[in-house]
């Protein structure tokens, strides 16, 4: 069980509030003050290079930070995780997504049972499948060789390969990939139109095999296909489902040798390195998706040892700073990288659905500010779109910038200019432009004195905005790995500080309670059956619209 420590109950929270009421100097000046600043509060660590030097922080601050993490015992909540203890209270589950990339095959034990046979097996099984699927030894029932991959699923059973296999585009095989995931028709219908029945697997994922998206999804995919290739048998050669719940894929009638497992102590938006992760090998290859499991794997070594001092700590630490004594609300992700696009999105789920939560493990409201709202886009777009907002807007935004070094493609002019961009957009934020600059600058374009004076105030920019940058080497399935992991690992960190459950998200739930009586009513009303659920006036009004509007 994880320890119930109030953070704020803590010597070093009363401290880092002293502290943040007592900081007087920009970043800018902490820069000029120490010229070993860019080296004390950087990691050079297997390939890439974190650099936390640009944040409102000095060596006071890190002490007190690191000593946060020591009082609530953030070592100890890392051990027990990798021990396989039920630290998913709520469900009363274990959290092993470690164990899914385990490379060092080390034992992992729950309930005294060692998880890796199992684990090894499954991966085997996919790396099989996906084999003979590339190399053409696995045909459609017509005998073509499958041009297409659809992935139908939602959240975690989505978000992750979606993201993944948009990450590593420019090392997939030439089939394409397809996600649907939305209950919204158009999602399928589109996605319909771009494939052939007889050239197309589909991969059903969910992991309770029950969530409405992916089985009318799923569903409506399996009639189409029906449609198209008039054979019962045909389903078996091209849908394939990947779920821990045999009982409910068998029902919708995809055979068990067709299915993929994996298991209750693995959380949806942690999952993509299961057999939810198929989309991904189909794509990249087995060997590649093992390179994204030991990218992670690695991380995974790097937190056991390094504990509170690891890279994901400071990463936690310094949202914490900023979210819990300077009142920031959100977070954002930017990486330099078309690749990447889908990353804050996917980050949306794994850090929101963990952290989004107002009760502390102890069963009481907290009484400060948890996960904040993450978002973000990929620079260089985001310069031309949301950044005037960082640089000169009214809210404390922190930021992560993204990159890596080497091109993935030859032309180094792109890259170059991509990397000016990552570079400068941190320096700018930083640094900001004071009214002298700014004043400077405009009588150097020659403007008149009175243009000087009116134009003046909005040529200035605050500056001291906090960020930091991720820096790869280079980019390929390991590098994500250890991206991926990286960010796992911080929100675990800062769950444990927050005193929050990190594994569960219950907050999802009413949702899907309230939209059932809702299709219940819906569905009486178009049967012509009298109402039999009183709503609020609201919801009353919108549902009698829409259902005159349907008629
Ligand atoms: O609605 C939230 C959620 O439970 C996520 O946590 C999960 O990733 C998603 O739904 C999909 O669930 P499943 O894989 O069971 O279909």
């Amino acid at each position: 069980m994880l320890k119930k420590i109030d953070p704020t109950k803590t010597n070093a929270w009363a401290s880092l509030h002293e502290l943040a009421g007592e900081q007087a100097q920009t970043i800018k000046e902490l820069f000029k003050a120490d010229r070993s600043r860019a080296k004390q509060f950087s990691v050079e660590w297997d390939g890439l290079f974190f650099d936390y030097s640009k944040h409102r922080i000095d060596e006071e601050i890190m002490d007190a930070l690191m000593d946060l993490a020591k009082e609530c015992e953030v070592n100890d909540g890392i051990e027990r995780m990798f021990k396989g203890e039920a630290i998913n209270e709520t469900e009363d589950r274990a959290v092993l997504h470690v164990a899914l990339r385990n490379r060092s095959n080390r034992k992992t034990l729950v309930g005294g049972v060692d998880l890796m046979p199992e684990v090894n097996e499954v991966l085997d099984q996919m790396a099989r499948f996906s084999t003979s699927v590339r190399e053409g030894d696995r045909l459609g029932a017509t005998g073509k060789r499958f041009k297409h991959v659809v992935n139908i699923g939602i959240g975690g059973s989505d978000l992750g390969p979606v993201m993944a296999v948009e990450a590593l585009k420019a090392f997939q095989c030439n089939m394409r990939f397809h996600f649907v995931s939305n209950v919204d028709e158009a999602h399928l219908v589109e996605t319909l139109k771009q494939i052939k029945a007889e050239e197309t697997l589909f991969i059903i994922a969910s992991k309770t095999f029950t969530t409405q998206e992916t089985m009318t999804n799923a569903q409506s995919a399996r009639e189409w296909f029906l449609q198209q290739i008039e054979d019962e048998e045909a389903i078996a050669k091209h849908f394939v489902a990947v779920s821990t719940n045999e009982a409910a894929v068998t029902a919708f009638g995809i055979d068990p040798g067709n299915m993929f497992r994996f298991w209750d102590w693995v959380g949806g938006r942690y999952s993509l390195w299961s057999a939810i992760g198929l989309p991904i090998m189909l794509a990249i290859g087995d060997q590649a998706f093992f390179k994204l499991l030991e990218g992670a794997h690695a991380v995974d070594e790097h937190v056991k040892v390094k504990g509170s001092q690891s890279i994901p700590s400071i990463m936690a630490l310094l949202g914490i700073w900023y979210n819990n004594f300077f009142e920031a609300e959100s977070h954002a992700v930017l990486p330099y990288s078309q690749y990447l696009s889908r990353f804050p999105a996917y980050l949306q789920q794994a850090d929101m659905e963990s952290n989004g939560k107002s009760m502390t493990r102890a069963g009481v409201p907290v009484r400060y500010s948890t996960g904040p709202i993450v978002w973000g886009e990929p620079g260089t777009n985001g310069q031309h779109a949301f950044y005037q907002l960082l640089h000169q807007g009214t809210k404390l935004i922190p930021v992560d910038f993204i990159a890596y070094i080497k091109p993935v493609h030859g032309n180094g002019d792109h890259h170059q200019k991509l990397l000016a961009n990552f570079l400068a957009q941190s320096q700018a934020l930083m640094q900001g432009k004071s009214v002298k600059e700014a004043e400077k600058e405009l009588r150097n374009e020659g403007l008149k004195e009175e243009e000087v004076v009116k134009i003046l105030p909005f040529k200035v920019f605050e500056g001291n905005n906090p960020s930091s940058s991720i820096l790869f080497d280079e980019w390929g399935a390991y590098q994500l790995g250890q991206l991926i992991a990286l960010y796992e690992h911080k929100i675990f960190i800062q769950g444990l500080i927050w005193n929050i459950y990190s594994f569960d998200q219950w907050g999802v739930e009413l949702g899907k309670q309230l939209a059932a009586p809702i299709l219940d009513e819906m569905t009486a009303k178009r049967n012509g059956s009298a109402s039999s659920v009183r709503f609020d006036g609201s919801t009353t009004e919108l549902l009698s619209r829409i259902q005159r509007k349907l008629k």
